[in-house]
């Protein structure tokens, strides 16, 4: 396991979850957060998740009866944008956490969406054979996997040879006073307002994110290893001056 997950099962996950490992710490997190998801999105993006949604999947273009996979799809948002866009594309939303996908079902049916499946698996290790879509896709996900560069390659293998993969995150800031900003935000504001508002102690995802933020590649970090794993065509965009950052690449 890497070096900041386990410090992140010592300092959160061991004080309030029984498991085995890092898998199944981040299940039980999210089998618990599902029903409250949204809304702590909807608070840390101040209402603008469904905008920057809509940005990020016009930065490509599939082409028709594309076959997307939606990695970590949680609530479905990105499968959803995706769906309405391109509504003659075969959607797979993939996630490990029935009761994430549940809250998902309810919003696909709402809104009239027939051409997602869910289901529930494991971005490591993906049932779905080699160079088989079009698009695979993750969002605000990788930084759950055990493993960043593990959870790229499978992405990877996935994809069809010129697909595209794509990655939506937290990225770190680099202007000197937005970065103050960002920081007193997510490692002061974010986690005392979110544990009054929605969760105390155990689902507190307020918390998990400035924690994980230690550990996880920014940016360019992530270009670097896209490319050291055999992406093509890497390009990098920001959002909010690069509080998230977007990368698009090609296998
Ligand atoms: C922060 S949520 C992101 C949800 C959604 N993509 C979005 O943009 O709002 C992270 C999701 O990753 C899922 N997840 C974590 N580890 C996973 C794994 N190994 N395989 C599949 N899903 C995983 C969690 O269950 C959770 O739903």
């Amino acid at each position: 396991m890497q070096n900041g997950k386990s410090q992140l099962i010592d300092k959160m996950f061991s004080k309030h979850f029984k498991a085995k490992s890092w898998a199944e710490y981040n299940k039980a997190f999210f089998d618990g957060l599902a029903k409250k998801y949204d809304a702590t999105n909807k608070f840390t993006s101040f209402g603008t998740k469904w905008i920057l949604d809509r940005k990020a999947i016009a930065k490509f273009q599939l082409p028709q009866n594309a076959k997307i996979l939606d990695l970590c799809t949680g609530t479905c948002d990105i499968a959803i944008a995706l769906a309405k866009k391109y509504p003659d594309s075969q959607i797979t939303a993939l996630d490990a956490s029935q009761p994430m996908l549940d809250v998902g079902i309810k919003k696909l049916r709402k809104a009239k969406i027939n051409n997602v499946i869910t289901i529930v698996g494991d971005a490591l290790s993906l049932p779905f054979p080699d160079d088989f879509f079009d698009l695979v896709i993750i969002s605000f996900g990788l930084r759950n996997l055990e493993d960043v560069e593990s959870g790229l390659l499978e992405m990877r293998r996935v994809a069809k040879s010129c697909g595209l993969v794509v990655n939506i995150e937290y990225g770190k800031p680099s202007n000197f006073f937005l970065k103050l900003l960002y920081r007193i935000y997510f490692e002061n504001i974010a986690p005392a307002v979110g544990k009054v508002l929605f969760h105390i102690g155990e689902f507190n995802s307020f918390r998990y994110l400035p924690k994980s933020n230690k550990y996880f590649p920014n940016q360019l970090q992530l270009c670097s290893i896209m490319q050291k794993i055999g992406f093509k065509k890497i390009k990098n965009h920001n959002y909010f001056l690069g509080v998230i950052g977007q990368q698009v690449c090609q296998k």
